[in-house]
Order: C-alpha cells, then sequence, then structure tokens
C-alpha cells in the first residue's frame, strides 16, 4: 500500500509517496525531492534516513524487539544454530534437514584458507592488535580467489559468500594464535563450526584438546545473537562500498575496519576496561558521575543505544548465557560481574540513564562470557565480525540483487569558503 504526502517548500506544495513497510514506520520517499525543489535533506548521523528497502532484519528499538526473517532473535538463540541462522539470513527461510546437512558441508569444505596466507600473518608484529590483521587479511582474501570476485555472476557470489563465512574463524583463531607466539592449528571438518573454532584458537599441537559443549554452545549463540543488526554503521559502510561494484572480500574488510570503533564493536571492549578501571563496586558512584557530567567525555559502556530505547533484547539473552558460562567454569566470585551486576542496577534507577532511556546494551555482558572463555580483550571486536560477517554478505548481497541498486552517494550541506582567487606564497600576508 502507498500514499502521498504533501511538503511545501518556498510556497510550493510537492507531492511525495510514502511507502509502507510489513511492520515498522513507513519512509517518505524523498528520491525525487532535489530535481522538484533543489533542495537536499539534511540528517546527520541518519537517526530519520532509511538508507534501502531490506527483508532481512528488522528492529523495534522501542519494545526492544529483534527479527531475523521475522524469527524471533530469543527463539534462535534458544532453539537454533549459528549456521542455520547463517542460512535463514541468507536465503530467507530456515533450511530443512537436508538443506542444512548440505549447508553446513559446503562451509566445511571451505574452512582451509591458501596456505600463502600463512606468511601474510608473519609480515605483522605480534603486538599487532588482531582487528588490523582481519581488515588486512580479509581484504587480502581477494587476491588470493580471484574466482570469486565477480559480483555480476551469481555463482562467485555465493561461493565467495561461503568462503567469507567458512574462512573468518580460521582468520580470526590464526590472529589470535599469531599474537601468542603458537602455531596455527587447522581446522578439523568433523567438528561443528563453533567447535572447530574454539579448537582453533585454544589447542596445542602438544596435548589433546576436548570442546567443552556448554562453552561451545555459548559461543554459537553469541554468535546468533551478532549476525545481523539491519543498517548500522558496519552494515552500511559494507553496502556504500559495494554499491561501487567493489568486490565482496574489500566490502566485508570496509566492514570490519568500520567495526572496530569503539562506539560500535569495539564497545565489548571498552566496557570491559571501564569494568577493570572501576575495579570495586564502592567506586560505581564516582564513574556513574563522570557518565552523567556534561564536561566529561566519559561515557558508561556497554550503556545505550542509537535504536533500542528499551531493553536491548540481546543483552537478556547474554546476560543468562554469561551466567551458565560462569557456572560452567565453576567461576562463582567473579569482581568483574559483581561490578557489572551493580553498575547494571544502579544505572537503571538513576534518574539520567531513565530520562535517555540508556539500558545495558549485548556488550555489556558479552565481554564478562568471552573473558571468562580465555579470549582476550583484543579479540573481542574480532569475534563480532567473524558473526557479523553473515549479515554483512545477506545485506550486500541483498543490495547487489536490487535492481534499482546505485552508487551510494550522499550530498551535503556546504559551509565552507565561497570561491576564492588563488594567491602566490610570496603575495601571502
Ligand atoms: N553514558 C552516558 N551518557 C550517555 C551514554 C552513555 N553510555 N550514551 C548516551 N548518553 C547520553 C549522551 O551524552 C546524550 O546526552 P545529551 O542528550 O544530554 O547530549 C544522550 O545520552 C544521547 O546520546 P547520543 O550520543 O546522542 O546517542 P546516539 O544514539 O548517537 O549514541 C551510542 C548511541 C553511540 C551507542 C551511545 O549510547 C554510546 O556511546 N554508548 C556507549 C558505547 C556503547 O556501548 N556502544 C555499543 C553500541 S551497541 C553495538 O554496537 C553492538
Amino acid at each position: 500500500m502507498s500514499s502521498n504526502t504533501t511538503l511545501t517548500v518556498d510556497n510550493k506544495a510537492v507531492e511525495l509517496a510514502v511507502k509502507e513497510g510489513t511492520i515498522g514506520p513507513s519512509v517518505v520517499d524523498i528520491s525525487k525531492l532535489y530535481a522538484q525543489t533543489g533542495m537536499f535533506t539534511y540528517d546527520p548521523g541518519f537517526t530519520s534516513t532509511a538508507s534501502c528497502e531490506s527483508k532481512i532484519t528488522y528492529i523495534d528499538g522501542d519494545q526492544g524487539v529483534l527479527l531475523y526473517r521475522g524469527y524471533p532473535i530469543d527463539q534462535l538463540a534458544e532453539h537454533g544454530d549459528f549456521l542455520e541462522t547463517c542460512y535463514l539470513l541468507l536465503y530467507g527461510e530456515l533450511p530443512t534437514a537436508a538443506q542444512k546437512a548440505d549447508f553446513d558441508y559446503r562451509v566445511t569444505r571451505h574452512t582451509m584458507v591458501h596456505d600463502q596466507m600463512n606468511r601474510f600473518f608473519t609480515g605483522f608484529r605480534r603486538d599487532a592488535h588482531p582487528m588490523a590483521i582481519m581488515v588486512a587479511c580479509v581484504g587480502a582474501l581477494s587476491a588470493f580467489y580471484h574466482d570469486s570476485t565477480d559480483i555480476s555472476d551469481p555463482q562467485q557470489r555465493m561461493i565467495a559468500s561461503m568462503r567469507m563465512i567458512a574462512k573468518m574463524p580460521t582468520l580470526a583463531a590464526m590472529a589470535y594464535k599469531y599474537s601468542i607466539g603458537q602455531p596455527f592449528v587447522y581446522p578439523q571438518n568433523d567438528l561443528d563450526y563453533t567447535s572447530n573454532f574454539l579448537r582453533m584458537c585454544f589447542a596445542v599441537p602438544c596435548e589433546d584438546y576436548k570442546v567443552n559443549p556448554v562453552l561451545s554452545r555459548a559461543l554459537d549463540r553469541i554468535f546468533i545473537l551478532h549476525a545481523d543488526h539491519e543498517q548500522n554503521a558496519s552494515t552500511s559502510t559494507v553496502r556504500l562500498a559495494g554499491s561501487s561494484g567493489a568486490n565482496p572480500f574489500a566490502c566485508i574488510a570496509a566492514g570490519i575496519a568500520c567495526l572496530w570503533g569503539p562506539a560500535h564493536g569495539g564497545a565489548n571492549e571498552a566496557a570491559l576496561k571501564m569494568l577493570e578501571e572501576i575495579g570495586t563496586p564502592d567506586r560505581i558512584p564516582e564513574f556513574i558521575a563522570r557518565a552523567k557530567d556534561k564536561n566529561d567525555p566519559f561515557r558508561l559502556m556497554g550503556f545505550g543505544h542509537r535504536v533500542y530505547k528499551n531493553y536491548d533484547p540481546r543483552a537478556k539473552i547474554m546476560q543468562k548465557t554469561t551466567h551458565e558460562v560462569l557456572n560452567e567454569l565453576g567461576i562463582k566470585d567473579d569482581p568483574l560481574l559483581d561490578v557489572a551486576m551493580e553498575l547494571e542496577q544502579i544505572a537503571l534507577k538513576d534518574d539520567y540513564f531513565i530520562e535517555k532511556k540508556l539500558y545495558p546494551n549485548i556488550d555489556f555482558y558479552s565481554g564478562i562470557t568471552l573473558k571468562a572463555m580465555g579470549f582476550p580483550t583484543s579479540m573481542f571486536t574480532v569475534l563480532f565480525a567473524l558473526a557479523r560477517t553473515v549479515g554483512w554478505i545477506a545485506q550486500w548481497s541483498e543490495m547487489i540483487e536490487d535492481p534499482s541498486q546505485r552508487i551510494g552517494r550522499p550530498r551535503q550541506l556546504y559551509t565552507g569558503p565561497t570561491e576564492r582567487n588563488y594567491v602566490t606564497v610570496a603575495q601571502r600576508g
């Protein structure tokens, strides 16, 4: 269904089409506005702008709802597994048993990386941030897999997608192993996706490694929770990079670079550092006061979200997962968890946070969980990137397959100098 709305510009009425989605806010189609009025719209940070039409993920930030292809995130996290979620995001429907077996097999066949990639790693300093390595290595995949960079070929697009979903855990584990000076562990394809990843991270050649099924299930759930989140900064980056026709490996590398920022994927690392800095519950009021102080740039990391103005539905599942992992590992008195629980309670009752609708987001708990599993903080955003790769690919594919797709080219409100003449250095005062 569609309708129109009227905008009056300089006393001239302009008819604009209103498009309706299946759920969520309608949009005013302003694509002809410039042609009709000579004006652009202005929306820094895109708080009111839909950049595309999408059928993949729906968020209702006020109600705390997150749906992948219509399925609530809590149901998928409770009953599904990550590869099933990947299938759902990519193809739009949950797989049948046969489709799932085939998909798992196809992903598994691509887990190894070209052996020459090993040399690529050794070019880095051992103390390089693993996100820097991931940006480089994922971008470099396009130099290794020339046979899947033609974006006009659906078969090549599919192979590139499989390759990235399958190789991301291998690359992430290699980045980790390199940073701690241990040998790379090759994938073992009879393990499920997440168990294989845990093994590649934590096994050493001199000992047997048994995957802990509770930790594997918990990490799989964390991957499900992070798999997609509609048009966030990194996904929009992937779409924008892809709109120029760049190859999929380059586009995902761009997404990883964007995800690295502390306001986005770097927040779980920042949240854990903040909890460590707070140290003990008695210091919480001091940090709450700093977060509220307009003259102090400090923010409570892991709180607030551009879209969720209610409890982040992923944070609820994450909180439960945190407790499962800590119980399994026998961590009864974790000082960071004590600080986290107390901080959450204090912030949820504080007028500042209530008025601004600042609730804990997923990153608030994921850091504690990943740390308990044995991952260093520098790997947290890497795990986020691993999980989000499927979302980026699904969104990128949707864009490529959209016949109305054009290169993304935002406009601007120019406030710089007007035209002026060049003056030579000698003549400048
Ligand atoms: N602590 C203290 N105050 C905050 C916080 C916070 N974590 N978040 C927002 N505010 C305040 C701002 O100071 C601002 O106050 P003002 O209106 O008086 O100026 C108001 O709340 C609105 O904040 P904005 O920055 O305008 O909100 P925006 O939607 O742009 O930012 C963001 C969202 C970036 C997530 C922000 O809440 C933040 O920086 N949070 C901490 C970082 C974090 O946890 N990021 C993870 C995001 S989830 C993810 O990427 C998976």
